[in-house]
C-alpha cells in the first residue's frame, strides 16, 4: 500500500480516510495516522507529522473534502459559508509553503463553481483533491528528468548536496530535489548525495537519509556547519535543494540554512538549482522580503527529547525558513523547464502558469 517501484507515498487515501505516513517518527518507526475529521488534519499540518511543500498541500486539499463530508447541511450557500471555516483553519496551519494555500484555492474554486447540490460538491471536492495528489507525483517525476539534464556534464559520477528534505516524503511521490537525485542514480550520474542534517528538525538526517537508505543511494549525512569545509575540499559538484514559496523574481523561501549554503555555493563556485513544481511560485509576490517566514517553537532548538541543552536564561530565535536571494540561484528546475530567475517573469507574461 505504501510503496510501490521502491517509492514511499506520505499521503494516501484508504478505506475513506487519510493515511499520513508520521514523518515526527522516522527513521525509528514506519507508522501512519488515519485521520477522518479536517481538524485532526489541521493538527497533522501544524505538528509536521506531515511536511514538506506539495504534500501539505495534498494533505490541505483532503482536509478541506473532510471538511465538506462533516457539514451536514444541504443547503449550498450555508455549505458553502461551512466550508470557508474549514479552508480558514486549514490555511492558518503553516505560513510559508504556498502550495498550501495553493491547494486550497483550487478546492474552494471547485466548490464554488460547482453548480448542483452538496452532494455533487462533495464528490467534486473529492476528485480534485486525488487529482491534485496525481499531478504533483507526475510533476516530481517530470522535474527528475528535467533536472537531470541540467546538471554539470562532468564529471561522469557526480556527488550532490542537499538540505532538508525535499523528497518523496515532502511531496506525493518521488520529490523534488530529491526527485533530480533518484533521476540522476537512475541514470548512472549520481556517486554519492550529501544530506545536511538541517538543524533544528534534522529533515536531512532524519528522512533524506531514511529514503536513501531504502533505495540503496549512497548517502552521507553532514551537520549544517561542514558543508563550506566539503565544498573547499573539492567533495561538492552541484546543490539541489527544494523550496516552500519563489517569488516573481525568483527569491526562494526554503528550509533555514538554505541561505547559507547558497551563499558557501557562491564562493566555491558551485552550481545552486531549486527544484520546485510551477506551483511553488508565487508572482503575487514581487520579491522574497513579501514572503511570510514561519516561527516555531524554541523547545525545537534548546530540547532533544527529554534532554535541555541549554542553560536557563537563555533566548531563542527559531525560524523555520530563510530566503535565498536570486542571484545566488544558478536555475530553477520545474516540470514546464529549467529557467533562470529572470526568466520566471516570462513564464508569467506567457501565462503558462
Ligand atoms: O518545515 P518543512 O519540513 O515542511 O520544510 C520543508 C522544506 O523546506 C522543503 O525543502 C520544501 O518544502 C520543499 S519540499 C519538496
Amino acid at each position: 500500500m505504501n510503496s510501490f517501484r521502491n517509492q514511499v507515498y506520505s499521503v494516501i487515501w484508504h478505506d475513506n480516510a487519510v493515511l499520513l505516513l508520521d514523518q515526527t517518527r522516522i527513521p525509528n518507526e514506519y507508522t501512519f495516522v488515519e485521520i477522518s475529521r479536517s481538524e485532526d488534519m489541521a493538527v497533522a499540518i501544524k505538528t509536521m507529522i506531515v511536511r514538506g511543500a506539495p504534500a501539505i498541500g495534498v494533505a490541505a486539499a483532503y482536509g478541506i473534502y473532510l471538511g465538506a463530508r462533516e457539514i451536514s447541511t444541504d443547503n449550498r450557500d450555508e455549505f458553502l459559508s461551512h466550508l470557508e471555516k474549514v479552508a480558514q483553519m486549514l490555511r492558518s496551519t503553516r505560513p510559508t509553503a504556498v502550495n498550501l494555500f495553493w491547494a486550497i484555492s483550487r478546492m474552494m474554486k471547485v466548490a464554488y463553481e460547482t453548480l448542483g447540490t452538496v452532494e455533487e460538491i462533495r464528490t467534486a471536492l473529492f476528485q480534485t483533491a486525488q487529482a491534485i495528489n496525481a499531478e504533483d507525483l507526475q510533476t516530481c517525476q517530470a522535474i527528475g528528468d528535467r533536472g537531470l539534464k541540467a546538471l554539470p556534464s562532468h564529471p561522469e559520477k557526480l556527488t550532490l548536496l542537499t538540505h532538508c528534505n525535499a523528497g518523496a516524503l515532502a511531496t506525493a511521490g518521488y520529490g523534488t530535489a530529491l526527485g533530480v537525485v533518484r533521476s540522476a542514480w537512475q541514470h548512472g550520474r549520481l556517486a554519492r548525495l550529501f544530506a545536511d542534517e538541517t538543524r533544528p528538525r534534522l529533515q536531512g538526517a532524519r528522512l533524506t537519509a531514511w529514503e536513501c537508505v531504502q533505495e540503496g543511494i549512497p548517502v552521507t549525512v553532514i551537520t549544517d556547519s561542514m558543508a563550506a569545509h566539503c565544498m573547499k575540499q573539492g567533495l561538492i559538484h552541484a546543490v539541489v535543494v527544494g523550496a516552500d514559496r519563489i517569488a516573481a523574481n525568483g527569491d526562494t523561501a526554503n528550509k533555514i540554512g538554505t541561505y547559507s549554503l547558497a551563499l558557501v555555493s557562491k564562493a566555491h563556485n558551485i552550481p545552486f538549482f531549486v527544484a520546485a513544481p510551477l506551483s511553488t511560485i508565487d508572482f503575487s509576490l514581487a520579491d522574497g522580503s513579501q514572503i511570510p517566514i514561519e516561527e516555531r517553537d524554541p523547545a525545537e532548538i534548546y530540547q532533544i527529547g527529554d534532554t535541555i541543552l541549554t542553560p536557563a536564561g537563555a533566548e531563542f530565535y527559531n525560524p523555520a525558513f530563510d530566503i535565498t536571494p536570486a542571484e545566488l540561484i544558478t536555475a530553477i528546475i520545474t516540470e514546464k523547464g529549467v529557467f533562470t530567475p529572470g526568466e520566471l517573469k516570462h513564464l508569467q507574461e506567457k501565462q503558462t502558469v
